[in-house]
């Protein structure tokens, strides 16, 4: 978990505002939604067997024994607070949401505990047009923040819940042929949830899931159809894209559409937002059945790439004003005011707590 320093938060106030602006123009609304909810939020909808839910929840008993854990990610508490508050009565949302999430994972550059997301999800539009909004959404903050060289699109398809399960029983069939070559994790995954193993980085199993069969060819025709215009969308707006179609996303919730951007620049966590169509969820939390999309930006890593601690963020006073002299520091004062009433935007900082005005100047230098 770390300190955000004053040194780096003018590059955090740059890349929020311009994500927020972006956000702003495609007509997302913000929501503040709490950092803790009920463990079973996160059970119910990331999935018991997902390395977030069986390993890295920061989860504890409170006062009154309920679960409680700090939010590994948002769009469960996203659905959580829109069916509470009836905002998924109306056909149509468009949200988005900032904050600190965690998780316990091993930590290395990239991958803390405590990490902060700009995330997005819409609710109540079934077809691709919305997947590729989003999609459009992210290229254009990538362009705004000067990113887009540094970033490649990978799309896939999950299919339905239905064609999922046929395709997850094709792949225990293609790994429990070739059991003995899997290590103790994918054993398992096999069991719990197959489908993960295809993400596992074991490089002694890439061959075997190279052979696996793929998803992809296994979609149910809607599914299809529906990746195949998102693919037709995104072409139209010039957007480049590859189809990967071993990318099956670490959370249980998604069907149809998965998307990551990624960069090389990062070293291993090279995944700067990721996101998805979940058509299931909100009627799984108890809602009626409305479709959702949405995706989250890993705001570390874009200010990674941004360079943090780059002195084009930083934000210097305009003026550095310093009385001196018998009874200058109520001049001084009334003088700053004024200023400050005259220019809005002005950056003022004035020489307080007396003493040699020498040092400050020439540390402003
Ligand atoms: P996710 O892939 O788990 O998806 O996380 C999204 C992004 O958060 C990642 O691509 C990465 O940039 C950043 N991230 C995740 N874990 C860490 C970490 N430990 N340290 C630093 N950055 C991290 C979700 O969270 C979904 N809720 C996204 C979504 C929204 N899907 C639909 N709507």
């Amino acid at each position: 978990m770390n300190d955000i320093l004053p040194a780096d938060t003018p590059c955090w106030q740059y890349l929020e505002q311009a994500i927020h602006r972006v956000l702003d123009a495609y007509g997302y609304q913000e929501i503040r939604l709490p950092v803790l909810e009920y463990t079973s939020l996160f059970e119910r909808s990331i999935g018991d067997h997902t390395d977030i839910v069986e390993k890295e929840m920061y989860t504890f008993l409170d006062r009154n024994g309920d679960s409680l854990s700090l939010r590994p990610e948002g769009t469960a508490g996203c659905v959580r607070a829109g069916l509470e508050n009836g905002l998924l009565y109306n056909p149509i949302q468009r949200l988005w949401y900032i904050g600190p999430m965690f998780r316990h994972e091993r930590p290395q550059k990239g991958r803390y505990r405590q990490f902060h997301q700009i995330g997005a999800e819409a609710f109540g539009m079934a077809g691709p047009d919305i997947d590729a909004e989003l999609i459009l959404i992210t290229a254009r903050i990538w362009r705004a923040l000067g990113l887009t060289d540094h970033l490649r699109l990978e799309i896939n398809s999950l299919g339905t819940k239905e064609s999922r399960a046929v395709y997850r029983e094709r792949l225990i069939d293609h790994f429990s042929e070739h059991k003995e070559a899997l290590d103790e994790d994918s054993r398992w995954r096999l069991a719990v949830n197959p489908l993960r193993i295809l993400d596992s980085k074991n490089p002694a199993l890439q061959e075997l899931i190279a052979a696996a069969p793929t998803l992809i060819k296994h979609l149910d025709k809607e599914s299809a159809a529906h990746f195949d215009t998102l693919r037709l969308m995104l072409e139209t707006a010039g957007i480049d894209y590859e189809v990967n179609p071993r990318l099956v996303r670490g959370l249980d919730y998604y069907t149809k559409t998965v998307f990551e951007w990624i960069t090389d620049r990062l070293g291993a966590q090279g995944t700067v937002c990721a996101g998805g169509r979940y058509d299931g969820l909100v009627e799984q939390m108890g809602g009626k059945p409305v479709p959702g999309v949405g995706f989250a930006i890993g705001l570390e890593r874009v200010a990674a790439m941004l360079e943090l601690g780059d002195n084009r963020f930083a934000k210097p006073p305009h003026i550095y004003l310093i009385a001196t002299g018998e009874g200058s520091s109520l001049q001084a004062l009334k003088l700053a005011e004024c200023l400050r009433d005259a220019l809005p935007g002005l950056r003022l900082l004035a020489h307080c707590g007396g003493g040699w005005f020498k040092k400050p100047i020439q540390t402003r230098r």
